[in-house]
């Protein structure tokens, strides 16, 4: 049997993805095949379009980390049946017509949201939800600084900052437009990266000489000496991304004493790689504490916008131009 999917002809430019056909999965044992209706995009698409990124071993190479859609067959489990509406998180397979899943990785879609709804949460919340809870552990009294704050992840943290009760939300963006975005959703403070020389001075004010508790970081390089300095004693960093590289340069060098000198943490993750076991915990916790918050509004994924599968290359496009607010969503074959 054979399904349509989204496919790459060879690593490069957005004009190596076309729509082609390729063999339909099937479920094994504790697998769930599902109809995908909808599907988001993510920086790893992006990675993995160029060569730079391949999947974890056993996921499919398929593009695709997130969808929606409606379950299709089950083999050996108990969790779903034919015809559920689900969102969920996958190591790879989204852009196709079908799309194989650990049960303990699908959620039922709450009956209120969309299927374009549902595909732009697990990715980015999931990541946030671990960054947030499980690795920096932000307690109410902590101030914290959000990198790439408009992005799909930087939105879901925003949220959670939100319901949190954070009484200092720190967002960094690129652009005006963003600013005012990233504080209608809960920023009480915006930093524009492009019109400030250095957030350092600025994080000083806000937090009275200070610094911030917590940083979430997703750019690298350009910022490491200026978070080093941001972050108060005891503070914690974490990063999740490296939007503008790994290496550090700076004419004086990547400031690693304020580690030792302010008794610093810096944590580094991502979530692809993790086991199934490991997300299956995760998913779980994130059920339990946010899904509730989902269906009473007080969480909300956050939609740039919606794409046709058959303009999958404007929305790579759209996606690496960085013009998104939150996430760029795609209709998928079965829309
Ligand atoms: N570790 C994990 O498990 C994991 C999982 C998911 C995502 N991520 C990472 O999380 C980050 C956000 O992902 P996303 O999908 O939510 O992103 P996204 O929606 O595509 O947004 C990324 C935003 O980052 C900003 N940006 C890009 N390059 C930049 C640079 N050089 N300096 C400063 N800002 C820059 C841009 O906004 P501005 O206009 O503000 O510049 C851009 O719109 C990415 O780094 C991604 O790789 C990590």
């Amino acid at each position: 049997m054979s399904m349509k999917s989204i496919l790459l002809k060879s690593f490069g430019g957005v004009e190596n993805l076309f729509i082609g056909t390729c063999p339909k999965p099937v479920p094994k044992a504790n697998e769930v095949l599902v109809k995908v209706k909808s599907f988001a995009l993510n920086r790893a698409d992006i990675l993995q379009r160029l060569g730079r990124y391949p999947p974890p071993p056993g996921d499919s190479d398929i593009l695709g980390l997130e969808m929606s859609g409606i379950v299709e067959e089950c083999h050996n489990n108990d969790l779903f049946k034919k015809g559920d509406r689900v969102f969920g998180l996958v190591g790879g397979g989204a852009y196709g017509e079908y799309c194989i899943i650990q049960q303990q990785h699908l959620m039922p879609l709450p009956s209120h949201m969309t299927f374009e709804q549902g595909a732009a949460i697990p990715e980015a919340w999931l990541t946030a939800f671990q960054a947030f809870h499980l690795l920096a552990q932000v307690q109410p009294h902590h101030s914290i600084m959000i990198h790439a704050a408009a992005s799909g992840v930087g939105t879901a943290l925003i949220q959670l900052a939100k319901v949190s009760e954070s009484t200092k939300i720190i967002g960094t963006c690129g652009s005006k437009e963003k600013e005012d975005f990233i504080k209608s959703l809960g920023c009480t403070h915006t930093i524009n990266y492009k019109t400030t020389e250095s957030f350092v001075p600025v994080v000083s004010d806000i937090t009275d000489k200070k610094g911030v508790s917590v940083i979430f970081d997703y750019v690298g390089s350009k910022y490491w000496n200026q978070n080093m300095k941001s972050l108060e004693m005891d503070g914690t960093m974490v990063i999740q991304g490296l939007l503008s590289g790994a290496s550090v340069k700076d004419e004086h060098g990547a400031d690693i004493g304020s580690i030792l000198s302010k008794r610093l943490t810096i944590k580094g993750s991502t979530l692809r790689n993790r086991t199934n076991e490991y997300k299956t915990g995760l998913i779980k916790q994130f059920e339990s504490k946010c899904l509730e918050l989902f269906q009473s509004g007080q969480l909300k994924p956050i939609i740039d916008k919606v794409f046709d599968y058959t303009e999958i290359q404007e929305a790579h496009k759209y996606l690496e131009s960085n013009a998104n607010k939150g996430k760029v969503v795609i209709k998928s074959f079965n829309f």
